[in-house]
């Protein structure tokens, strides 16, 4: 085990599991994660890192507390929605809160569908699955590279650009983890959303989700739900914006967690010829699914 603290300078350092790139501390502890037992009443979020899923956590949770903003405050993000596979040196691992935490449960998960711990799948649990279109994940991903300590150094953003279409980030290609959960939606309970559907119309996605945890919320709930969990509504939110975490961890003053929230941010930051070259790479490597996205609105 890495003998590892955080003291802003440091970043945890990262390795294989299976081909697919993870923080160290997490390889460590993968026949942990493979080996752990969902229960049947687990709600699963799962996502490619940064497209949405804090967002889905806050309206996942407001809808199980039926609208209740003062419940949902009680605690930051990270402790009220244990993360599977991740483990902070100086905040425990998400297995040990999973296994502390009461039922029902929601738990996060960043993993690729053929790395899912098999017990969700034998358990029949309820996934929820976001995805985001790829160029303003990319971008939002390097910036949270910037600022976050447990992972690595994205370099700049010609370099990152290039890390990334190589799918030698962490939790690997986006291409194949959008893909493989895209295959896997109409043999499991996965309700399959869009990062860009749930911001063109947020009270239909959150009516969408609420059939799907079959609650019955009258509309004025719905519309309550929409305004909490709305960008600027959450950017306030301490319990929701990751302040939380450690600067020494997350540094907000490099890049903050909540920083657009927008579609379409990508062309402020995409050349010409980089949007080309990713235009050309997409469509090799998603010529094989019908799955689309949206790249604006
Ligand atoms: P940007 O970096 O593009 O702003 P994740 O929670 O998966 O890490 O994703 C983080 C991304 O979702 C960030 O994107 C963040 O700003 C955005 N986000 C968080 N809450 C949001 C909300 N309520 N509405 C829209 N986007 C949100």
């Amino acid at each position: 085990m890495e003998d590892f603290t955080f003291d802003g300078t440091k970043r945890l350092s990262v390795n294989y599991v299976k081909g697919i790139l993870q923080p160290t501390v997490t390889c460590d502890i993968w026949d942990e994660i493979w080996n752990f037992q969902a229960k049947p009443d687990d709600l699963l979020i799962s996502t490619y890192p940064k497209a949405g899923t804090t967002w889905t956590q806050e309206i996942v949770e407001l809808i199980q507390n039926e609208g209740d903003v003062e419940k949902s405050k009680r605690a930051p993000t990270h402790q009220r929605f244990p993360f599977l596979e991740w483990k902070i040196p100086s905040l425990g691992s998400g297995l040990e809160q999973a296994q502390a935490m009461p039922s029902p449960r929601i738990l996060k998960t960043h993993l690729p569908f053929h790395l899912l711990p098999p017990s969700f799948l034998e358990k029949n649990c309820k996934i929820i699955y976001v995805a985001r279109n790829p160029k303003d994940n990319m971008v939002s991903y390097y910036h949270f590279q910037r600022m976050n300590k447990a992972l690595p150094d994205p370099g700049t953003w010609e370099e990152y650009f290039e890390t990334f279409l190589a799918g030698k980030v962490c939790w690997g290609s986006w291409h194949e983890h959008v893909k493989g959960w895209w295959e896997a939606k109409d043999k499991h309970r996965i309700l399959y959303l869009f990062y860009e559907d749930m911001k063109k119309n947020p009270k239909h996605e959150v009516q969408k989700l609420t059939e799907f945890i079959e609650k019955k919320l009258d509309d004025k709930v719905l519309d309550k739900i929409v305004h909490y969990t709305s960008f600027d509504v959450m950017k306030q939110n301490s319990m929701a914006n990751y302040s939380s975490i450690p600067a020494e961890i997350m540094d907000h003053s490099i890049s903050p967690f909540m920083r657009k929230g927008a579609v379409g941010d990508w062309k402020k930051h995409f050349t010409v010829a980089q949007n080309e070259r990713f235009d050309e790479d997409y469509k090799k490597k998603m010529a094989d699914t019908r799955l689309t996205f949206h790249f604006q609105f």
